[in-house]
């Protein structure tokens, strides 16, 4: 049972329950009349502690496809956060008014710490560096849908390995199906995290710094931003930025049915170029997010 469940990082949830609401997502795809007054009545609080359009925008078209209402902030300047008052305090206040809280912080660590004073199902929208598992479970759906099983898979996962939260999640998430192997192509400075490796137990990955290596016999290129962002040095960044760009060059070594996945915002990691080649399901999987976040809010609500 899902109702009245927070999720923080993607493994809170059992291979079985992320199946229900993968299947949840493709059956509202394929009829959403059906849903449009499920959570009439409802409140959805999107909390956003630090700048998103996509995350933030498609909780929101989620919980108003469903018939539901949000309200909530997109710039922390905007919250009593200023005034100093802690994240727990904001938590027990807005579940006061709202059905189930979505939010997003800067700092990795903070969605736990918000769900654990959270009387009402809790939602990380991403935490710093740390998770990100409704992009996750977007992820998985449009593998799902791509690749028709999540077994059996040899995954590519290329560029901020480091600070990218979604590989962290997804990583983590991946590595509970049969038969994964990951490739993580990254330079020496954006390495996935020991931490996160430690984790894979049982999955079989290597390293790689080429790009063009790691390609030719891949199911999934999972491609990420440098995460500017997350930087101390911005002169680093500046040196790492454009460590990979795909471009169609690149995907000529490909499989011809390996699929490119990136959670987006896209700076310049792939070129424009490889938008029309019909193996870019990036777009894609943007729409399947607004899916999942519709069949999540409906599980944990218990409707
Ligand atoms: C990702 C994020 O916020 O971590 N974006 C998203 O949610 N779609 C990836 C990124 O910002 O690079």
């Amino acid at each position: 049972m899902l109702r009245g469940r927070h999720l923080v990082k993607s493994d809170d949830f059992t291979v079985e329950e992320i199946e229900s609401v993968l299947e949840l997502a493709m059956q509202i795809k394929s009829n959403p009349e059906k849903y449009i007054k499920v959570c009439e009545g409802k409140l959805l609080a999107t909390l956003f502690f630090e700048p998103s359009t996509r995350t933030r925008l498609s909780f929101e078209a989620a919980m108003n496809r469903l018939g539901g209402r949000v309200i909530g902030f997109s710039d922390p300047s905007a919250s009593s956060a200023t005034k100093g008052e802690s994240l727990e305090d904001t938590i027990k206040v807005v579940s006061q008014y709202v059905d189930i809280i979505s939010m997003r912080h800067p700092i990795s660590g903070a969605a736990s710490q918000a769900a654990a004073v959270s009387p009402k199902p809790f939602i990380n929208a991403g935490d710093g560096k740390n998770q990100h598992p409704t992009q996750t479970l977007t992820d998985l759906l449009t593998i799902k849908a791509n690749k028709a099983s999540l077994d059996n898979l040899k995954i590519a996962m290329c560029g901020d390995l480091k600070y990218g939260r979604t590989v962290h999640s997804l990583a983590k998430a991946m590595s509970r199906y049969k038969n994964i192997e990951f490739v993580f192509v990254s330079p020496k400075e954006l390495e996935m995290p020991q931490k996160v490796k430690e984790e894979l137990v049982g999955t079989k990955y290597s390293e790689k710094r080429s790009l063009e290596e790691a390609i030719k016999d891949v199911d999934i290129l999972y491609m990420t931003r440098i995460q500017k962002e997350r930087f101390d040095d911005i002169k680093e960044y500046e040196r790492l930025k454009d460590s990979y760009i795909l471009d169609r060059e690149k995907m000529n070594l490909a499989k011809k049915d390996m699929i490119v996945l990136h959670p987006l915002p896209r700076v310049n990691e792939i070129a424009t170029e490889v938008d029309q080649d019909p193996r870019a399901k990036y777009f894609q999987q943007a729409e399947y997010g607004m899916y999942v976040r519709m069949a999540l809010i409906m599980k944990l609500l218990g409707l």
